[in-house]
C-alpha cells in the first residue's frame, strides 16, 4: 500500500481564500483584524517563523506590528510592550515567538498577554480550557493537525492515537483535544522505554519530537494514518521531519509531507484565531452591554 498524502499546502491555500472573505466582513464594518508579533532577540529559525507569519498576515489582509526587541531587552521592558499592544484596539492578537532569552520567564510573559488576545493559545486559561474541553483559541498547531486529520474523512472516536512528543506548544495539547474527541490517546516522549512498542498500535501516529529519522516503517501499525510535526534541517540544508517519508509511506493509509503538511497550516490557524478574536472584538463592542473586559466566550474545540 501507498500512502495518500495529506496536503497542508493545499488546505492552507483554501482556508486563507475564505478568511480573505471574512476580512472583507470586518472592513465593511470598519474593522482590519490586527495581529502583533513580538521577537526577542535574532535565532535564525525564529526569525524566519516569524517572517512567515507577517507575510501569510499581509497576503490575507490582516494588518501586522512586527515588534523586534535587542536579546538582552530587560523582561519588565517585555512585559511594558505586552501591555501595551494588551490596551491598543487596533491589535486582536498577540504572539510572542519562542524561545525566549534565558534571562526572560516564558510563564510571566505568556500569562501577561490578555486571554481576549492569545491567539497562540498558550496562556494558562487557554491551556485549562482545553483541559476541560473549551477553549477560545486552540493552539495553532494540534489545531491545523486536527483539521488535516478531518481531511482523511476518519472517526477518532476509539481510535488509538499515540502522540510522540509532550511540549506545551504541541504534543499536550493534541493530546487534549483528541481525547475530547474520545479517542484512546498515549503521549510518548523522550524517556518512554522502547518507543516502538507504542507506536506500533497508534491507528494514528502524530509525530512532534524533533528528531530526524526517528520513525521508521517498522514502528508502524499497516494502514495508520501517520502526521508529521517535525521540521528539522539536515547539514546539507533538506527540510525532513521526524518520519522517515519514503520507507513510512508504503505502509501508512494516509501521511503529511515535510515541507507541505503541517507546516502551513500552523501559520493558517494563527491568522484562523486572529480573525476569530477580530471578530469576537467587534461583537464585544457591539453588546449593549459592552465592558473593557468580558468574560470569554468558549467555543467547543471540536467546533
Ligand atoms: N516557537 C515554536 N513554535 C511556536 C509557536 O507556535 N508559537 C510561538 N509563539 N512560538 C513558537
Amino acid at each position: 500500500m501507498t500512502a495518500q498524502i495529506i496536503d497542508g499546502k493545499a488546505l492552507s491555500k483554501s482556508l486563507r481564500e475564505g478568511f480573505k472573505t471574512r476580512v472583507a466582513q470586518l472592513g465593511a464594518q470598519g474593522v482590519q483584524p490586527g495581529l502583533a508579533v513580538i521577537l526577542v532577540g535574532d535565532n535564525p529559525a525564529s526569525r524566519v517563523y516569524v517572517g512567515n507569519k507577517v507575510k501569510a498576515c499581509e497576503e490575507v489582509g490582516v494588518r501586522s506590528f512586527h515588534v523586534g526587541l535587542a536579546a538582552d531587552t530587560p523582561e519588565a521592558e517585555v512585559l511594558a510592550t505586552i501591555a501595551r499592544l494588551n490596551a491598543d484596539p487596533a491589535v486582536h492578537g498577540i504572539l510572542i515567538q519562542l524561545p525566549l532569552p534565558p534571562h526572560i520567564d516564558p510563564r510571566r510573559v505568556l500569562e501577561a498577554i490578555s486571554v481576549n488576545k492569545d491567539v497562540d493559545g498558550f496562556h494558562l486559561y487557554n491551556v485549562g480550557g482545553l483541559v476541560v474541553g473549551n477553549t477560545i483559541f486552540p493552539p495553532c498547531t494540534p489545531y491545523g493537525v486536527q483539521l488535516l486529520l478531518d481531511t482523511t474523512g476518519t472517526d477518532v472516536t476509539g481510535k488509538n492515537v499515540v502522540v510522540v512528543g509532550a511540549s506545551n506548544i504541541v504534543g499536550k495539547p493534541m493530546a487534549l483535544m483528541l481525547l475530547q474527541r474520545e479517542a484512546t490517546v498515549t503521549i510518548c516522549h523522550a524517556k518512554t522505554r522502547d518507543l516502538a512498542q507504542h507506536t506500533i498500535l497508534a491507528d494514528i501516529l502524530i509525530v512532534a519530537a524533533g528528531k530526524p529519522g526517528l520513525i521508521v516503517p517498522q514502528m508502524v501499525k499497516q494502514g495508520a494514518i501517520v502526521i508529521d510535526v517535525g521540521i528539522n534541517r539536515l547539514p546539507d540544508g533538506k527540510i525532513v521531519g521526524d518520519v522517515d517519508f519514503d520507507g513510512v509511506k508504503e505502509k501508512a493509509s494516509w501521511i503529511t509531507p515535510v515541507p507541505g503538511g503541517v507546516g502551513p497550516m500552523t501559520v493558517t490557524m494563527l491568522i484562523e484565531n486572529t480573525l476569530r478574536s477580530a471578530e469576537r472584538a467587534l461583537r464585544m463592542r457591539q453588546a449593549d452591554d459592552y465592558q473593557d473586559w468580558e468574560a470569554p466566550v468558549i467555543h467547543p474545540v471540536t467546533g
